[in-house]
């Protein structure tokens, strides 16, 4: 395994000791034949299409995410050496759930671009959106279906439940700057630590795991959800639209409140609380550059990525039980990945 020095990316603390992780395509290489058996089972799902939805199912064939929810589920198969063809299945379920949530979620968001290429919503209508998201997301039932076990099938329909469960109380949320940070962590961790926290622990599940396995697997996919979403609240503030390939500071434009501006709202003093409020207000991509002198001022962003890395701590620490090897290596530099990005 090659350790690299990843280049100085907009959520590594400025002046923190340079970060030596695995490049992903470093960690894909572990799992690299799973994974393009993925890429081939999501091809042969999406190829199932009446000839009319063509030109939209196409559309979403050509998204190309990092896979990272595949990458989670192969790593810890083979950490269990788990070799059934059940768990690409389950892998490509997650990552159905996964993409049908994002062509839910840009609706929400009025986001134009995804994965580097224009949303659903903005190509197709939003209409025709919604219904590919439902969709991707019965593809998902069916494939975690074929896995041919009940409890499989159960939680993958639960996680689904509570991934809407997140994008619904965020939505209902929407505007409201002082959302406790409580409330945060909870939406958070419906909305993208659960699918993660499944797709590791959902494994365990299909290979006969340990309860005691399966619960630490769970552990480990949550904290790592929580951190990867706190580093994507991070990137949506500072990010590069080119090189996270979407569009960015939405969570602004619809008033989703995130860690970051939680933080500065507490921290403030009344006068600097109704300058925030105000500027919060207008909405804007100007917003974007406007508020990170202020978040930047009340240590804002540093408190977030130190929350993150708390999570990231929790995430690795979960795996102490696993079995040793260069796949369990591999989670724990996933665990680090998910923080020190920079798409
Ligand atoms: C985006 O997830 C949505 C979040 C949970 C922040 P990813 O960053 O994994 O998106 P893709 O799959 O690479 O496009
Ligand atoms: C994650 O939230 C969306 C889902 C879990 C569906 P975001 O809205 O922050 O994700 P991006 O930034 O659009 O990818
Ligand atoms: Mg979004
Ligand atoms: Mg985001």
């Amino acid at each position: 395994m090659v350790a690299i020095t990843l280049p100085a990316s907009p959520v590594t603390r400025p002046g923190a000791r340079a970060v030596m992780i695995q490049d992903s395509l470093d960690l894909k290489n572990l799992v690299a034949a799973d994974l393009e058996l993925v890429e081939l089972a999501i091809a042969k799902v999406l190829g199932q299409r009446p000839p009319r939805l063509t030109g939209i199912i196409d559309h979403v064939s050509e998204y190309r995410g990092k896979r990272f929810r595949p990458l989670l589920a192969l790593l810890t198969a083979r950490v269990l050496g788990c070799d059934s063809p059940g768990r690409v299945d389950l892998a490509v379920a997650m990552e159905m759930m996964h993409t049908a949530s994002l062509v839910h979620d840009d609706i929400l968001d009025n986001a134009e671009t995804r994965r580097h290429i224009p949303t659903v919503h903005s190509r197709w209508g939003s209409q025709s959106a919604v219904l590919l998201g439902d969709y991707l997301f019965s593809h998902a039932f069916v494939l975690a279906a074929r896995v041919g076990d009940t409890q499989v099938t159960l939680e993958v329909a639960e996680t689904a439940r509570k991934v809407c469960e997140g994008e619904l109380k965020q939505n209902l949320e929407a505007g409201n700057w002082l959302l406790p940070e409580t409330d945060y962590l909870d939406i958070i961790e419906g909305k993208t630590a659960e699918l993660m926290a499944a797709s590791c622990r959902l494994m365990g599940v299909h290979a006969r795991a340990s309860d005691a396995q399966c619960a630490a697997l769970d552990a480990y996919g949550r904290s790592l959800g929580m951190a990867f979403q706190m580093a994507d609240d991070l990137l949506d503030l500072e990010g590069d639209e080119n090189t996270t390939g979407k569009s960015l500071g939405t969570d602004l434009e619809q008033g989703k409140v995130t860690l970051p501006i939680i933080h500065a709202l507490a921290q403030a003093n009344d006068r600097d609380k109704a300058a925030l409020l105000a500027l919060l207000k207008t909405s804007g991509s100007k917003n974007r550059a406007a508020l990170r002198r202020p978040l930047e001022a009340a240590g804002s962003l540093a408190y977030t990525r130190r929350k993150a890395e708390e999570y990231v701590g929790a995430a690795r620490k979960a795996l102490a039980s696993l079995p040793e090897g260069p796949h369990r290596q591999a989670l724990l530099n996933a665990a680090d990945r998910a923080l020190h990005r920079a798409c």
